[in-house]
């Protein structure tokens, strides 16, 4: 879908389609109004005659319209005006995008923005207007011999915005950007664990590389051995699918500013190791590697938006599988921290990757790590599939990511790091183990983290709830790129 702005009045703009409001009570917002009034009265006596009520997510849509350029006029049910708010907005949003793609129209023009959810400026509208619309718009049906053909004519969607609306041309680029970076990691979400392995992950690193002209180092297994990436080895060892270790850099800042590093796990698949799992909806865990996907769908549209600010992601990646060569519960192994960990479960892999990764970006001293990760089933019965679960050593960088997620509506919430839980990863015979027992679960994985991130501002993000969606609707959500693009795109105004 290509999208553009438009500040045509609604009556002149030539178009397939024209989408427009009528709030519950039969009252026209501005764009209607002006619509009615070229068309004279043709729209009310419609709504007079009781065919609309404007009930919130409703259409009607009208042909031929006289004295309107358009072809169609669609009208939308805005719901009571007093309520009018992000969740009335977008719901218009999403029926008008529906309802014209049902229609043979090859354009058409959303004249929403005038109606401004309470405090949302039109930067806000457009923004949440392009990722809503291409949210309706993602399919992934590229595995498929005979992809179900739909007919869906609609090219072209034109967005209203009033003339001299300065940041309006900003939140389309943005807004475009980060749907993209979105569909990307959903993309690489929903492909299946035989076909997203480490090496594809690497591949598709070294893609996003070449357009956008980043940096990229993907370091093989004798390099982590020679960084001494003992806990990162110990999950790789059942499996013949070569690991990687994926790093991109982007530069849009200064040499001197110091980067925001973002941190993905990257397990293409985890049956679960020794540990195994049980077989019942196993196949989800091939998405065990979307907060590798979002890192890598962030930077990209970071890249695409030219942030000014420096950015590396990086990717640990490998499977977790048994074999005879497997390690097993009560190994002990050293992390590149030099830190020792007894190996209790092998199905706790994520916090054994994501350490020597944590330890491995130190060398550029950073602004900000964060890590991104299906980590703990714990964080999801903590938070369901709403919130992803936010842990941080630094209260200022936890209130920002959690505005960050309430402005791009993808929500975060913060959990204790308390010093007391870390009793609970306490071991006999090693530094630490990999587990801390049911309690708390989500929790004690990020104390984990922790002791692996002491010497830089750091978060996490347990997305194990957020990042892909189960049963009859499964697939990869794109959750946390909204959260972690708006997060970096404020980083950049910052500077
Ligand atoms: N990838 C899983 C976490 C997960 C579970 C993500 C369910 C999405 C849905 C992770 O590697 C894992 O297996 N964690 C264990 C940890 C436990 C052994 C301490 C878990 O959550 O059961
Ligand atoms: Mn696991
Ligand atoms: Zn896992």
């Amino acid at each position: 879908m290509e999208f553009s702005i438009k500040n045509t009045i609604p009556e002149k703009l030539k178009t397939g389609c024209i989408a427009a409001g009528v709030f519950e009570s039969g009252k026209l917002s501005d764009a209607a109004k002006m619509l009615d009034d070229a068309s004279n009265g043709h729209i009310s006596r419609i709504l007079d005659r009781g065919d609309m009520e404007g009930r919130k997510g409703s259409t009607l849509l009208l042909h031929d319209v006289p004295g309107i350029a358009a072809e169609r006029v669609l009208l939308v049910g805005l719901g009571a005006e007093a309520d009018f708010g992000e969740e009335a907005y977008l719901a218009a949003v999403n029926a008008a995008s529906n309802s014209i793609r049902e229609t043979g129209a090859k354009d058409a023009a959303l004249y929403f923005t005038g109606i401004l959810p309470k405090e949302k400026d039109i930067s806000w509208n457009i923004f949440h207007a392009v990722l809503a619309v291409s949210e309706g718009l993602y399919r992934f049906d590229k595995l498929k011999s005979k992809p179900e053909k739909k007919k869906d004519p609609l090219k072209k969607l034109f967005i209203y915005a009033p003339e001299g609306e300065k940041d309006a041309e900003k939140a389309l680029k943005q807004g475009r950007a980060v749907a993209e970076g979105v569909s990307f990691a959903k993309d690489l979400g929903n492909l299946p664990g035989n076909v997203c392995t480490p090496t594809y992950l690497a591949q598709t690193a070294l893609e996003i590389a070449k357009e956008y002209k980043l940096d990229v180092r993907i370091l093989e297994e004798k390099d982590m051995e020679a960084l001494g990436m003992g806990a990162l080895l110990s999950v790789t060892k059942g499996t013949v699918e070569p690991p990687k270790l994926i790093v991109l850099e982007y530069r849009g800042a200064s040499k001197n500013r110091k980067p925001v590093v973002l941190v993905g796990k990257g397990i293409t698949f985890d049956t679960g190791g020794i540990s195994l799992k049980p077989g019942a909806d196993m196949d989800e865990m091939k998405y065990d590697m979307c907060g590798a996907a979002s890192v890598l769908g962030a930077i990209r549209s970071a890249a695409q938006m030219k942030l000014r600010l420096n950015i590396v992601a990086v990717v640990p990646s490998c499977e977790n599988m048994p074999g005879g060569s497997a390690t097993k519960p009560g190994d002990i192994v050293k992390s590149m921290s030099g830190q020792t960990i007894e190996v209790l479960n092998t199905d706790a892999e994520g916090r054994l990757i994501l350490c020597d990764a944590l330890t491995y970006v130190e060398k550029y001293e950073p602004e900000a790590v964060i890590d991104v990760a299906t980590l703990t089933g714990a964080c999801v019965i903590a938070l369901g599939h709403v919130a992803s679960g936010l842990y941080s050593n630094d209260e200022d960088l936890a209130r920002e990511l959690l505005d960050s997620g309430r402005k791009a509506r993808d929500r975060a919430w913060q959990m204790p790091l308390w010093e007391d839980y870390q009793e609970q990863l306490k071991s006999n015979f090693a530094d630490m183990a990999n587990i801390g027992g049911r309690p708390g679960g989500s929790i004690t994985a990020a104390c984990f983290l922790s002791k692996y991130a002491a010497n830089y501002h750091w978060a996490h993000l347990d997305v194990a709830g957020t990042a892909y969606r189960g049963g009859k609707h499964k697939g990869s959500t794109g959750r946390p790129v909204p959260l972690l693009c708006q997060f970096l795109m404020e980083r950049a105004d910052r500077s």
